[in-house]
Formats: structure tokens, C-alpha cells, sequence
């Protein structure tokens, strides 16, 4: 539903609820922002409409603690006495007269206080005291909209919202955490017409008890409240206002990357909120499902952003949608210790968990095991409770508490139909303990249960993962929204990069053939000085692997790099290009190579590292008397990809810690010295606390080495390929490597990074072949794919792909970009929003492709390698 929707009809325009929370309705501002938001649905949208409000922010704390002092005559006192002057200063700020707006208001709340059930603390004076804080704001408001010109009224919500007891309800549940009805029908509607201005203001969290009393609907009852009277009046919509521009696909405190959620259907949104979402309490969604009215979610401080819709026509899309955490999950595991199929099993052990007031969120079950969650939001668990339930079940079965947990859940439709996309997602789980897996039967979520501790880090991770897998797709702008982080921080603000500002240049020398790379000197330059300033760094090397143009390696000896190579073909290459370094300048780390590999480099008088003792075993001779580089594995890789950690047990490099005696032994035998300690544990890594580690590891072993002069704590540096991503932190890496330097001033401190010196320099200029349209999906085909840059059919690695024939264009519909190459797997981007018109011989750029780019293009299908060319200026 847009905006401009017709009213239902001019002379019965239908309802607008919005809900505005504490933080919303505590200054004076945020009431400017409601009177005119009020104000323009009337106008614009001839709309009648109905706001919802909480209590001043803080208040129903307040309140909640008169309910639990009830005993204190005096301490209630002081804190109803507070509560008045904070509304009595709210008025002044409001420039209302407190006796003329309040008066009559503030005398209930002190006649609560002095109430003769407070002593006993009855539920139904608990639920008149929590009342009190939304009866409070929601005359305030209304007072002071008047002043502003508006013809505000006050609609009292237990006239309207009625509680309705359930069965096995507890009396307490029964009054402060009520259910209320929700079906309203024609008469209703016309009574509430009737029965005040078409601007009116009402009370979230409150409702008539059986009794005639107050009952309180318990936790996001506001939320509740505003769907209630959407239901009830069949409202055009309901919209929450609140803090935060929407759902997002992520928690954006620890996913900045996380997109905004433009559009769910009801389902999908309440699975969200029930796995984690703390933006929209899930027991709000129903009541709008149930009578079809669409829920929006709109943020105060951002008004004109259009946030999240909720509602059933959205077009289903299957995809993951959101990834979600719960902490404090209690699993509770059983094991059978009658029989093998023993029937009757479950029923025994369900039995209990009734018993003793436990209600099971997920479960897993095999012949002889049951294990199930406990989702202590809704359980109440306490350790006496776990104790008592433990001790029951034992006498049916072993049983095994596992806390804390954190349920990490995958959010979206068609979950069943995804799994070969999450390929990348296993295995970042496969990593660590997962204590449970499940696979809801509505086919919306799949969640994993994994200790507490680990659930914050591995969010970032899944997101992107799940982002590049084509699982989330994140390029549908019916679904997605902005991320959190261009949100936050608008584009405007990032300056443009290289081959933006030098376009015409580029589309000029696509013209002499494509594929083609393009390399940037400055920006080699410019990533070099950034390196060459952190401090606490001795010497640096570039990997020359990630880029062996003669030129880029010219210009990183000029920064005051010396190099580290691979291979007796990358160190001839280097002495090619240049003839006059210095071999102290070098270093030699191959990996399973031949003895004449090795022979050649200690020829030339580099530094050498090997990382087994074997080499010394059989060919003593060639190390006898040398300086050696012992590269060991800390035990731990990390990077991009599984296939570039290089470190931990499943890695082919490095000696492990604790063949270290064995090595030094062959080294001893062999007459060889050590002179420097290495570890490399992987490519593409934005954590920069990890060089810290990997240095004070092998800082604590060069102790008792005692030869050891320098320690290479390798590359490894990460690249935002993604122009909306964090660029890699230099100043926390800089940070971490001068803490741990400072305990270790003795050893000379190395680096060799690859990737980050140069992959931002160079892009891959592609020219378009044919645009098809197959099913539904268009493709965009180009002349160089997986042969020309093999990363996202090799890592599913993400590269930025534009059209650079057509930057100004819009983006159009989301499209496939494949290369010529006979293999499914040659797509260099999907999902990617190519511009409609993007046609035959269009120029495409792919970004960041001047690390690992050109020099791992092939000539499968006997295509031509990439051509190259340097820009410096
Ligand atoms: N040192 C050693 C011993 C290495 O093996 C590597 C990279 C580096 C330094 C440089 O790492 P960097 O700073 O570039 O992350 N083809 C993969 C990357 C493989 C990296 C191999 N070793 C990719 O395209 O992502």
C-alpha cells in the first residue's frame, strides 16, 4: 500500500494507527514530529488516525518498582513524588500549566499510593499503578497538540481493548501480561467514529479487565496495543515508530553491513522477531495478520525513510532473509538408558518438562538421544527449576544440561530449497561445536545451537558469507534495503575511487581489447605508505604473488619493499625486473618444492624458510652452515576462504609447535642456524588482533630457540571488496602489532602482505557479448570469466561489476554476469543490478581484481590470457 491509497471513502475514511515508544514521547521535539506526522496522514492521505503511546521513558520502570516495594509506605511515596515533579518539569517543557493539564491525573497516581490494597499489593492496584504511565503521557500529548492548533482527542483504550482470559492462565498472567480480543466488526467501528475528532490519541500496554479493573498487557505491549486497535478498526495500516530505521537482515550493532529489510510478509516477519529482532515484540504481528492490516516500521529520527512493510502482497521470494541470535539458550540432552527404540520415550520425558512448568523451543532426536532447547524468555529458568527437572528426568534417562548456548537462526522462505547454496555457511559452522541443528517444518527457518561465546563473532562472518552465496539475495530492492553501515553513513560522504574519476580513460583503452586488467601505480603508492607507517614494523615484503607486473614491483622496491617469493620462477622473474636488489631483500618460502628450487635460492644468498624437517634430513648438505627461516603453524588459520587458511591441522604448511625438538634436532645435525621464525596463517583477514597472537607465539618460542633474530608475521591483510564494507582497520593492525612489540623488543618485526598493496589498484575491463534472458533470469555475458579471473568460481569471491559504458544509468533488474568459458561454475557476479540498457559491447569493470587477478587467469578452453596495462598518474 502506497502512500497516495485512496480513503476508503469520503464519508467513512478509515483508520491510521501509529504507535509512538517512551524514548518518542519524552521531548518535546519528538511531539512536533508526531502532530505533524498526524497532521499530514489527515491531509494527504485523508485518513482518520489514532496514536498509540507509551509512558515517558523510565516511568514504567518507576512504576514497576512502586509494584515491587509495595510494602515500603515510604519509599512509594518518594517515588510517586518523583514521578510527579518529572511530569510537572515535562509539562513546563511542553509550556503547559501542570495543575491545568496534569491536575487531575497526578491526584490518581498519589491516591495510589495511598490506596488501602497497596499494602497487600493486590494485581489489580499493580495493574492500576503501571497504568498510570501511558493515562500520563497520553493526556500530556493530547494537551499539548492543542496548544499547537490541533484537534487532538483522548480515547481511553480500556473502552476498547478487552482483556480475554485463556485457559490455564495464571491469575497474575490473567492481569499484567493479558491476551485481549481482536475482531472487530461494523458497529464497533462506527462507535469509535462517533466518538471523538478524527485526530485522537490513546494508551499502549492497557486494557479493560473482566472486572471492569485495569489489566496490563506485559512486555511490547504497546507494540500489541496498536495492532489490537488496527485489528479491531480494520485500519489502513498500523505504523510502529521506534529508534531504529527497521528489520534489518542482521543485528546492525554487530553487522554493520546488515541491509534493511524493506518488505517481509507476516510470516517471515514473525519468524524474526520470535528468533531474535528486538525492533517489533512478536506477539504484535498476529493481530495485523489475522485481520490483513499491514504493519509498518518507521524510524522518528529518520521520518522519510520509508522503513520496513509488512504485509501479504509482498512477492515471495525464496531466499534467507535475516540471520538472528538468541543468547542464553539452556540445551538439555537425554539419552536413553532403557532400550533401543523404547516406546514411550518421549512421552516420558515431555512429561516432565510439563511437570515442571518448562516449555521446549527446538528439538532434535535421534534412536537414542533428545535433545531439546529451552528458550529462557519464555521459561522463567532458573537453576532451582533446572535442578528439580534434571533430577526427574534422570530416572528415565542420562541427561546433560549444555548452557549457555546461543541459537544462531537463518530466516527465510524456502529454506529446503537452499541448502546447496549454504555450502560456505556449513562449513563456517563445521569450525565449531554445533550442539543442534534444526530445520522448522514451516520451511522459514534453520537454526543452529552453538556455545554463547562464539554466536557475536561468527554474525559478521555468516552475513557475508550468506551475502556472496546467492542464499541472501541481497541485490532484490523489492527485499533489501540499504545497509545499516550507508545509513549511518551516507555514500556522499566516501570520496570516489581511481577508475571512477579516470572512466573515460579506461572505456578508451577497453577499446585497443578485452579482457584487459589496468593497474594504478598511486594506488599501489598510496596502500604501500600506509604500511610503511606502521611503527612498529622492521621491514616489509610484498608477496608477489598477488601481483608480479613489472611495473608494481618497480614501484614497491622505490617504497622501500623487498619481496617474498615462492618459487624459483617468481625469484628469476624478480632478478629480471630487477637486478641490482640486495638478496637480503628477499625471501624464499616455497612450499613441497624440489631440491633444486632450494639449491637456486641459497645460490643466490636470499633468505630461505622451510617448514618440516624433512628437507634437512634429505639434503643435510645443502643447508649445512646456512641461515634458515623455520615457518611453524600456530595451530589456527583464518582468511577469506577455507582454501586460503593456511594454518591448523588440515593446512599442508608449517611445523607444528610440537615438532619443534624434532627440527631443531635435524637443524643441529645438519649444521644449519636459525635466524628467523615465520607463520603465515591465511589471506583475507580483518581482524587485526590476529598477527598479535600469531607474534606472541612465536616471539615465546624464540626464546628458546636463542639464535632467532626476526619474526615474519606474513600477509594476510583483508580488502573490502564491497564499496559499502569497512576498509581494512591499519590503525587497530598498526595498534596491535606496537602492543605486542613492546613486550618482545628483541626480535626485528617482518610483514609481507600481498593482496592488500595492490588489489585495490587494478580492475578487469570486460567487454559484453550477449545479454539472454532464460526463465525469468537475465544474463549478462562477457568476454573473459572464469579464465581471466578465477576467484569467484575458485573462493565464490565477491567482486564489485559495473557498467562502465553506463555509470549514470539506473540500476535495473538483478542479472547473472558469466564469462565464455564451458563450465556452469564461469559466473563472475550474480544478482548484480547491470543497468536495463546494458547491451553488446558495453564495457564492464570489475573492481578490486589487481590482487590474485591476472596472474592466476589461464587458458582453459584455450581462450587468450588477459592483456595489461599501467596507469601512473
Ligand atoms: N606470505 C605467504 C607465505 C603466503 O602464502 C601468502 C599468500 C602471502 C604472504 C600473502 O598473503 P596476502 O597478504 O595476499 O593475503 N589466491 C587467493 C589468495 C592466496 C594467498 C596465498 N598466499 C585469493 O585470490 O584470495
Amino acid at each position: 500500500m502506497s502512500p497516495s491509497a485512496p480513503a476508503a471513502g469520503a464519508d467513512a475514511p478509515d483508520w491510521i494507527v501509529l504507535k509512538f515508544g517512551g524514548t518518542s514521547v519524552s521531548r518535546r521535539h519528538r511531539w512536533d514530529t508526531i502532530g505533524r506526522l498526524m497532521k499530514r496522514r489527515a491531509e494527504e492521505e485523508g485518513a482518520r488516525v489514532l496514536v498509540v503511546v507509551s509512558a515517558v521513558s523510565g516511568v514504567t520502570n518507576e512504576l514497576q518498582a512502586i509494584c515491587d516495594g509495595h510494602a515500603d509506605a515510604a519509599g512509594t511515596d518518594a517515588r510517586i513524588a518523583a514521578l510527579v515533579q518529572r511530569h510537572e518539569d515535562f509539562c513546563r517543557e511542553l509550556s503547559l500549566d501542570p495543575a491545568l493539564a496534569l491536575g487531575e491525573r497526578l491526584a490518581a497516581l498519589r491516591a495510589l499510593g495511598a490506596d488501602p490494597r497497596r499494602a497487600a499489593g493486590g494485581l489489580d492496584w499493580q495493574a492500576e499503578v503501571l497504568a498510570q504511565g501511558e493515562l500520563l503521557s497520553s493526556t500530556l500529548g493530547v494537551a499539548y497538540l492543542r496548544t499547537q492548533g490541533l484537534d487532538v482527542g483522548w480515547t481511553d483504550s480500556r473502552e476498547w481493548i478487552h482483556a480475554r482470559p485463556l485457559p490455564n492462565q495464571t491469575d497474575w498472567a490473567k492481569r499484567l501480561s493479558a491476551s485481549c480480543d481482536y475482531t472487530g466488526d461494523a458497529g464497533l467501528r462506527t462507535r469509535f467514529a462517533a466518538a471523538g475528532p478524527s485526530l485522537r490519541i490513546a494508551q499502549g500496554f492497557i486494557a479493560r479487565a473482566p472486572d471492569g479493573g485495569t489489566a496490563i498487557l506485559g512486555r511490547g505491549g504497546s507494540d500489541t496495543s496498536a495492532a489490537y486497535f488496527g485489528a479491531l478498526l480494520g485500519a489502513r495500516r498500523v505504523e510502529i515508530w521506534t529508534d531504529v530505521p527497521g528489520m534489518f537482515s542482521a543485528n546492525p550493532r554487530a553487522v554493520p553491513d546488515a541491509r534493511l529489510l524493506s518488505r517481509l510478509d507476516y510470516e517471515e516477519a514473525q519468524e524474526i522477531a520470535t528468533t531474535g529482532a528486538k525492533v517489533l515484540h512478536p506477539r504484535c504481528i498476529h493481530p495485523c495478520r489475522e485481520a490483513r492490516v499491514p504493519l509498518w516500521i518507521r524510524d522518528t529520527e529518520r521520518p522519510d525513510m520509508p522503513g520496513t512493510v509488512i504485509d501479504s502482497s509482498a512477492t515471495t521470494l525464496p531466499g534467507v532473509k535475516a540471520i538472528s541470535s538468541r543468547r542464553g539458550i539452556v540445551l538439555v540432552s537425554m539419552e536413553t538408558i532403557g532400550m533401543w527404540q523404547q516406546v514411550g520415550f518421549l512421552s516420558d520425558v515431555f512429561e516432565r518438562f510439563k511437570a515442571h512448568g518448562l516449555s521446549i523451543d527446538l528439538i532434535g532426536s535421534s534412536e537414542a538421544n533428545v535433545t531439546v532447547s529451552l528458550d529462557p524468555s519464555d521459561n522463567l529458568v532458573s537453576t532451582n527449576v533446572l535442578d528439580a527437572l534434571c533430577a526427574d528426568l534422570a530416572q528415565v534417562c542420562r541427561v546433560k544440561v549444555i548452557a549457555p548456548c546461543a541459537a544462531i537462526t537463518l530466516v527465510g522462505r524456502g529454506m529446503r530449497s537452499m541448502l546447496h547454496k549454504l555450502s560456505d555457511v556449513w562449513a563456517e559452522f563445521g569450525r565449531e561445536r554445533v550442539h543442534l541443528i534444526s530445520q522448522s517444518s514451516n520451511d522459514l527457518n534453520l537454526t543452529f545451537v552453538v556455545d554463547e561465546g562464539l554466536a557475536e563473532g561468527m554474525l559478521p562472518r555468516l552475513h557475508a558469507l550468506l551475502a556472496q552465496s546467492g542464499a541472501m539475495p541481497v541485490s532484490e530492492a523489492a527485499v533489501f534495503g540499504p545497509s545499516w553501515r550507508r545509513i549511518d553513513q551516507p555514500a556522499t560522504l566516501r570520496p570516489p575511487t581511481w577508475w571512477q574519476q579516470q572512466s573515460g580513460r579506461l572505456l578508451h583503452l577497453a577499446q585497443a581489447g578485452t579482457p584487459r586488467y589496468v593497474y594504478h601505480l598511486p594506488t599501489v603508492r598510496e596502500r604501500a605508505r600506509e604500511i610503511a607507517g606502521v611503527a612498529a614494523i622492521d621491514r616489509r615484503f610484498f608477496a608477489l604473488k598477488a601481483n608480479p607486473h613489472p611495473r608494481v614491483l618497480q614501484a614497491l622496491e622505490a617504497e622501500g619493499f623487498g619481496f617474498e617469493c615462492v618459487s624459483r620462477g617468481e625469484l628469476e622473474h624478480l632478478y629480471r625486473v630487477l637486478p641490482a636488489l640486495a638478496p637480503d631483500r628477499v625471501l624464499f618460502t616455497p612450499s613441497f618444492a624440489p631440491q633444486r628450487e632450494y639449491a637456486a635460492a641459497l645460490g643466490k644468498g636470499v633468505h630461505v624458510t622451510i617448514d618440516s624437517a624433512t628437507p634437512l634430513r634429505q639434503w643435510p648438505d645443502l643447508f649445512r652452515g646456512r641461515d634458515i627461516v623455520l615457518r611453524l603453524d600456530p595451530g589456527f588459520g583464518h582468511g577469506h576462504h577455507e582454501k586460503v587458511r593456511t594454518g591448523g591441522k588440515d593446512a599442508k604448511f608449517g611445523l607444528a609447535a610440537e615438532a619443534l625438538p624434532e627440527f631443531l634436532d635435524a637443524a643441529r645435525a645438519a649444521g644449519a642456524r636459525i635466524t628467523g621464525l615465520h607463520a603465515h596463517i591465511g589471506s583475507g583477514i580483518h581482524d587485526a588482533r590476529h598477527w598479535h597472537t600469531v607474534y606472541a607465539q612465536l616471539a615465546s618460542l624464540a626464546e628458546g630457540i636463542g639464535t632467532v633474530g626476526f619474526i615474519d608475521v606474513g600477509g594476510g591483510l583483508g580488502v573490502a571488496y564491497d564499496p559499502e564494507a569497512e576498509p581494512f582497520d591499519v590503525a587497530a593492525y598498526a595498534a596491535a602489532l606496537a602492543e605486542v612489540k613492546a613486550a618482545y623488543p628483541q626480535y626485528a618485526l617482518w610483514v609481507e602482505p600481498g593482496r592488500y598493496l595492490v588489489a585495490e589498484c587494478g580492475v578487469l575491463l570486460l567487454a559484453v557479448t550477449q545479454v539472454t534472458r532464460k526463465q525469468g533470469l537475465r544474463r549478462v555475458g562477457a568476454d573473459g570469466g572464469m579464465n581471466a579471473l578465477l576467484r569467484p568460481a575458485l573462493y565464490n569471491a565477491w567482486h564489485e561489476i559495473v557498467n562502465l559504458s553506463r555509470l549514470d544509468d539506473a540500476a535495473g533488474d538483478a542479472c547473472d554476469v558469466v564469462g565464455p568459458i564451458c563450465e556452469t561454475g564461469d559466473v563472475i557476479g550474480r544478482q548484480r543490478r547491470l543497468p536495463e540498457a546494458t547491451a553488446e559491447g558495453d564495457v564492464l569493470l570489475v573492481g578490486h581484481a589487481g590482487a590474485y587477478g591476472a596472474v592466476m587467469a589461464n587458458r582453459y578452453n584455450l581462450r587468450e590470457l588477459p592483456q595489461e596495462d599501467v596507469i601512473d598518474d
